[in-house]
């Protein structure tokens, strides 16, 4: 593509809603909620937001940067910048490969909990082994694996103005009016608003060095960085389109909206289990076990609910085309394919390697990894624990080191101001990767029993 004339987003709106589309997904629905309730409510909000307007800010602004300034995707615009660092690029680009087939997997258990919710399934989907069933019946949840990454695959396919920025421009908004209105009627719940106060009220005895590293964990994976997203979003940008007041709107957004999301969720949660939060399980438990029964206590529960996936499914579905937009990019630019057959080739590949995910823990419950890990599990280990955080590294040390903060600088000021800018030249240089050093070896540790959280 690189002799085409390159796709790009219309304006700010455009690359705003599709940047903030990547970044709001499951993470913020389901991860991010726990996470605060886990580690001290209000002290958890506020150490994730400095850390959101510092360190999320300044690998933002960087990876979009790049993308803008080179137009390339991750692999070609590392070797436009310096040749002998194009490695940093390819093990970028590994991550959206590795993730976009197990993320479609969720996607497809949002899509079949839609579904229930939609056609007066739940109780039915209130029923304690509801899930594991679901799961567990191979066939079917590879048959909503196929259409999520099917849907995917169309949109991607429409290409980046007519098909990733207007459906963002669609989702995005809705899902904005959809997780308030739900947000506002979990507060009236009875006993809703003590597990708001809980939410929201720092508590400093849950409060220690890990409540750092593990904000800063989710924030990486919430913001979409170190995968190549922001850079081949970057790449589609305009030149005259300010590049600092879109970063901070797209971290307000992706910041409000796992906010908001805690508010729905914890509350609910906590009326319903009228005694603790801690009945918020982790991850899957909580979003397709917990909140299927909380819906069912719940006057007209089951619209509730089916708005309640609706939301959850635009929210994968924005973050999964940014997944498949970034590989299908290195695909054209590579290959010189054009957008058709790349994405056919990417949604193959996508396919194949899902399928191993998709059928579940029957199937391959004898499969385990590093002796404890399912297939998917595996998968998310690998990409948010260990690569992320090492491309993460490489990126703040070549552009401290090698590339030098000025380039990116003066990207950023062609179109505007930089007031962050010494912020950001500090923080890029000796502070992130620092941090990103202390995140990767708390992850590994803890994800291999090594540490208890
Ligand atoms: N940022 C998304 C979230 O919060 C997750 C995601 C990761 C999306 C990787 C795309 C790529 O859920």
């Amino acid at each position: 593509m690189e002799n085409e004339k390159r796709s790009s987003f219309t304006g700010k709106l455009g690359f705003v809603m599709a940047a903030a589309g990547s970044a709001v997904g499951l993470g913020n629905i389901w991860r991010f909620p726990y996470l605060a309730a886990q580690y001290g409510g209000g002290i958890f909000l506020l150490v994730y937001l400095i850390l959101a307007i510092t360190f999320g800010f300044t690998l933002m602004i960087a990876e979009i940067a790049i993308g803008r300034k080179t137009g390339l995707s991750a692999i070609g615009a590392f070797r436009k910048l310096d040749k002998r660092y194009s490695f940093i690029g390819y093990l970028g680009a590994v991550v959206p490969m590795i993730i976009l087939p197990y993320y479609s997997v969720i996607g497809g258990w949002v899509t079949k909990y839609l579904y229930v919710f939609s056609t007066g399934g739940m109780a039915q989907a209130a029923q304690p082994d509801f899930f594991t069933n679901f799961i567990g019946a191979s066939a079917e949840s590879v048959g909503w694996f196929f259409l999520f990454i099917a849907a995917t695959s169309l949109i991607v396919m429409c290409g980046v103005e007519k098909g990733i920025e207007k459906v963002s421009k669609i989702m995005m908004p809705i899902l904005i009016v959809l997780s308030i209105g739900i947000a506002i009627y979990s507060l009236t719940m009875p006993g809703a608003m003590a597990g708001f106060a809980y939410y929201i009220t720092p508590n400093f005895d849950n409060f220690s060095v890990k409540t750092v590293l593990a904000a800063m964990g989710q924030l990486f994976y919430s913001m979409s960085l170190a995968m190549g997203i922001m850079i081949t979003y970057g790449s589609y940008m305009k030149k005259d389109v300010n590049l600092e007041s879109s970063v901070s709107q797209i971290e307000f957004f992706d910041t409000g909206i796992a906010f908001i999301a805690g508010m729905m969720i914890v509350p609910a949660v906590f009326s319903f289990s009228a005694t603790h939060p801690e009945a918020a399980q982790k991850g899957a438990g909580l979003m397709f076990e917990t909140l299927p029964q909380v819906f069912k206590t719940m006057a007209f529960g089951d619209f509730i609910g089916a708005a309640f996936f609706l939301m959850v499914l635009f929210a994968a579905l924005t973050s999964s085309i940014s997944l498949m937009e970034t590989v299908v990019s290195i695909v054209c630019d590579k290959l010189k394919l054009k957008r058709i057959p790349a994405c056919l080739v990417v949604f193959g590949a996508a396919l194949l390697l899902g399928l191993p995910s998709a059928l579940g823990s029957n199937l391959w419950k004898d499969v385990v990894f590093l002796g404890k890990m399912d297939f998917l599990t595996f998968f998310d280990f690998i990409s948010n624990s260990v690569i992320m955080p090492i491309v993460a590294l490489l990126t703040c040390i070549f552009i401290g080191y090698v590339l030098k903060p000025k380039a990116i600088i003066e990207e950023v000021e062609s179109s505007g101001t930089f007031k962050r800018k010494k912020m950001f030249e500090i923080m890029i240089k000796y502070i992130a990767p620092v941090f990103i050093v202390l995140i990767l070896v708390f992850s590994v540790l803890s994800e291999l029993g090594y540490l208890q959280v």
